[in-house]
């Protein structure tokens, strides 16, 4: 297996899937190009088409000229990750002219939400396939390369299983885990519910089984996705309640896993369990990304969050109180319609007093059919500019002071690789999620995938450096002692297009 990617995500934060052999024998046919915008959950999602593709005899390559198929995962988050797959996608029609046969497949949210106007306008896309029924994507592009129409498939209620056996994922010991799908919220800025449809949270014993299988594979952190993944266990088990902490408590029992996380949270499902589990469960990492979306409780209720600044302060008291080297991110959205100066000082205000570890800040991007479309977009482009400018500025003056906090503290670090800037070092993350580069020195590439203990000597407002202080396997000095601490964040969304 090679480890060109094959992967491009918009979301650098993001890394690339490994690129697959490609048996010269494979027609180009059966040869698919990918590329992935936009959230964690997408990344999954394209991990699991992969998965598909290759036991149907499909091949993933890195070039688009070799490939038979172009397919986009795409992003309705923002205006501007709309934009740019259909720029992608423009490129495409004059070979899609002069190739009959090559396939064109928008996948995933745009698809989802607007496949109508996908069909009229570019006519040249010949498959368009929803959230709910990836899965089927080898049959789908079948079809499509036979096919004079485009095939449409957008069926969110198509019963779709999402467990795998194998981690697909650039990291051989570290393995994204879909718990939920779909949203019940009604955030009024939100697309999310609109093309990932009603929440539906799996059982708990299915994520089991599909965690020891990674964990059979190599995989030692598991990072638990949904939408709302702490509401996890709505409606799984009639007449009982069932939340996240539970399956947490499954999970950790798991020999051989060595760290949990879970994203995104709402604040609306901050559970006193749920924060005794962050607390109590070794494996559990005391990371939490908690979007608060603005400072201001008018903002907030115009945008439907169902919580005040004031509920959510005291819901991170309990956790500061609760949970040893607790450490907190966040999003912010500025230029909401109708925020005013004083919203916004109250979202910088918000910014200081949480202490986040990192923040993500998107200018608000109106998208047609959701609640807040219907609102005057009243904040101009270089006031919404000015204001992400600024919360970002002010997010890394905190991020630079809580990261030098760390120098001198000793971390676990699970080894990911070498640094992508300096194959000299290797890089990983503290459980805090922080980025943590150490020089790597003769035979030590093959820490990656092992957990190591680091000493932090050097600090900014993005990664740590540090000292290996032992070797693979050594138990790790007090992982949880750290201040409380904060990182730049893994993201179910794309913290580019704002
Ligand atoms: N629950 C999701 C949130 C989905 S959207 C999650 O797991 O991350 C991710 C972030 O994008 C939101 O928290 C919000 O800050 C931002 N966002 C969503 N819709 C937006 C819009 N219309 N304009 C700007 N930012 C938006
Ligand atoms: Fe759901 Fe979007 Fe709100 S995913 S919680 S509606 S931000």
């Amino acid at each position: 297996m090679s480890t060109s990617p094959v992967f491009k995500l918009e979301d650098e934060l993001v890394d690339a899937l490994p690129a697959f052999d490609l048996d010269p024998s494979v027609p180009r046919s059966r040869r698919v190009y990918l590329e992935v915008f936009g959230c964690q959950m997408n990344k999954l999602d394209a991990e699991l088409m992969v998965g598909a593709l290759l036991e149907h005899g499909y091949r993933v390559t890195d070039q688009i000229d070799d490939a038979g198929a172009a397919l986009y995962v795409t992003c309705s988050v923002r205006q501007h990750a709309e934009d740019r797959v259909l720029s992608k996608i423009g490129g495409l029609k004059r070979r899609k002219r002069r190739e009959p046969d090559f396939v064109v497949g928008v996948l995933g949210c745009m698809a989802q939400r607007d496949a109508e106007t996908l069909r009229r306008r570019h006519p040249y896309i010949g498959l368009i396939c929803g959230t709910g029924e990836f899965l089927k994507l080898p049959q789908l592009l079948e079809e499509a390369r036979r096919s004079r129409t485009p095939v449409v498939a957008t069926d969110l209620e198509a019963d779709v299983k999402f467990e795998r056996r194998r981690n697909l994922g650039p990291n051989r010991a570290q393995a994204f885990v879909s718990v939920m799908r779909g949203c019940d919220q009604a955030c009024t800025f939100c697309i999310v519910p609109a093309t990932r449809g009603k929440e539906i949270s799996r059982p708990v014993r299915e994520i089991d089984d599909e965690v020891r299988a990674l964990v059979d594979d190599g995989v030692k952190e598991v990072t638990l996705l949904g939408q709302t993944v702490n509401s996890y266990g709505k409606r799984l088990a009639p007449g009982r309640s069932i939340g996240l902490h539970h399956l947490l408590h499954q999970l950790n029992k798991i020999s051989g896993l060595k760290r949990i996380r879970f994203i995104t949270s709402h604040p609306r499902f901050m559970t006193p369990d749920l924060i005794d589990a962050m607390a109590d469960l070794e494996k559990v990492c005391e990371y939490l990304h908690l979007p608060i979306q603005s400072g201001s409780d008018v903002v907030l209720r115009r945008m439907l969050r169902t919580y005040t600044i004031d509920r959510y302060r005291s819901t991170i008291e309990h956790c500061r109180r609760r949970i040893r080297g607790f450490a907190l991110a966040t999003d912010f959205i500025v230029g909401f319609p109708g925020e005013s100066d004083e919203d916004f000082e109250a979202s910088c205000g918000i910014l200081e007093e949480m202490r986040f570890q990192g923040s993500f800040v998107f200018k608000y991007s109106p998208r047609p059919g959701t609640r807040a479309h219907d609102l005057v977009d009243d904040v101009p482009e270089p006031v919404k500019q000015e204001r992400n400018q600024r919360l970002l500025r002010l997010q890394e003056a905190m991020s630079l002071e809580l990261y030098r906090r760390r120098i001198g503290s000793i971390e676990e670090v699970l080894v990911e690789g070498p640094s992508k800037n300096d194959p000299t070092r290797l890089t990983g993350r503290n459980r805090a999620h922080q980025i943590v580069v150490f020089p790597a020195g003769a035979g030590r590439e093959s820490l990656a995938g092992e957990l190591v203990a680091v000493r932090i000597v050097d600090a900014t407002a993005l990664t740590l450096y540090g000292e290996l202080v032992s070797g693979a396997g050594a138990p790790p000095a007090a992982p949880r002692a750290g201040a409380l601490v904060a990182s730049e964040s893994i993201r179910l969304f794309d913290p580019v297009g704002g």
